[in-house]
């Protein structure tokens, strides 16, 4: 049997690369940045899987222009990029790399809160750009305290409840909103709260969103929600962009009604260098990076050649998000 075509659309951490390439008839994209939509479509016509990143937008387009497409494999956790619905549909399985993102994704995340609330962006420009002259002062760069203060999770699922884990550690008083309760002995061992959404915004001083990004999250928070919090307050966004409305947080932070913001995450990726969002001093952004250490990016790689050898042998793979495909298209053995 010949060998499934298989187009990945950039080059993959080595070992997950070497399984696929092993495995596989693939073709990479070999460019840092991402293929147009154009080169997707064109490589979908005769592909019987894509790997994608979350930078790819999949929608019926390319759907329509794949006739032997059976299966998705996305390397990353949310896949929002990806018509899930008009997949299944058509008997497309998607699957993810959920699990192994959890603590690394949690560790930057609170590299950011701890970077935000205690300046250390800000720090690191003032001592480079010469404005170090006064060797200590009583008001020199205050920030906040992060131990004894209280954490809002938003979204207590995989991510936010091991950021919610970490906080433990300072003291914090822990309360979450999400629609599905964390288990009953999580939330003791972590003493956390389930609140509404409104008391969230109104009692963090720290808060962490981990919702994946659908229609019920979009713009999330906005400045109604904002107008809630604490002037003394910070945001962390290591979730996806559009969960916050960029125009109100720019209010928000201009206009004083929250400390600060920290962002990995943004409406539009690369965010534009005329984001106004940049121009200001209260808030830490990095480029999308939550889930990169070399250990975990690797195993997201392996994760993704698992699903697809899964599949081909005719198994379930282990990351399927749209499990109800498989009535449209049983699993059997592809090669
Ligand atoms: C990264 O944002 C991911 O969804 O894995």
């Amino acid at each position: 049997m010949a060998k499934p075509k298989v187009y990945v659309t950039r080059e993959l951490p080595e070992r997950g690369m070497k399984i696929i390439k092993e495995r596989f008839d693939a073709e990479v994209w070999p460019e840092y940045g991402p293929p147009p939509k154009d080169e997707i479509i064109r490589k979908a016509r005769d592909a019987d899987a894509l790997v994608t990143l979350l930078s790819d937008k999949i929608d019926a387009e390319v759907f329509d222009a794949a006739p032997k497409l059976k299966i998705i494999a996305q390397m990353a956790v949310g896949y929002d990029n990806i018509d899930v619905a008009e997949a299944t549909k058509r008997g497309i399985y998607v699957t993810n790399t959920p699990g192994v993102l959890t603590e690394t994704t949690a560790d930057f995340a609170w590299a950011l809160l701890m970077a935000i609330a205690r300046r250390v962006v800000e720090a690191d420009k003032y001592v480079r750009s010469g404005q170090w002259k006064v060797s200590w002062h009583p008001s020199m760069m205050l920030g906040r305290d992060v131990h004894g203060a209280t954490l809002g999770i938003l979204g207590a699922g995989r991510i936010g409840t091991a950021v919610a884990r970490r906080a433990k550690g300072f003291n914090m008083k822990i309360i979450y909103y999400d629609v599905i309760p964390m288990p009953p002995e999580v939330e003791k061992e972590l003493g956390a709260r389930r609140v509404d959404l409104d008391t969230l915004f109104r009692e963090a001083d720290f808060l962490s969103i981990h919702v994946p990004l659908t229609k019920e999250t979009y713009h999330i928070v906005n400045e109604e929600k904002l107008r809630l919090m604490k002037k003394t307050a910070y945001i962390i966004n290591t979730s996806r962009g559009p969960v916050v409305d960029e125009k109100a947080l720019y209010k928000a932070l201009k206009e004083g009604w929250i400390a600060g913001a920290a962002l990995d995450v943004f409406e539009q990726e690369p965010t534009p260098m005329d984001n106004p969002l940049l121009k200001l001093d209260n808030i830490v952004v990095a480029p999308h990076i939550a889930s990169a250490s070399y250990e975990t990016r690797s195993k997201m790689a392996e994760m993704v050649a698992e699903n697809l050898v899964a599949f081909f042998e005719g198994r379930q793979p282990p990351n399927l998000v749209n499990p109800e495909v498989i009535k449209i298209r049983p699993l059997s053995r592809l090669f």
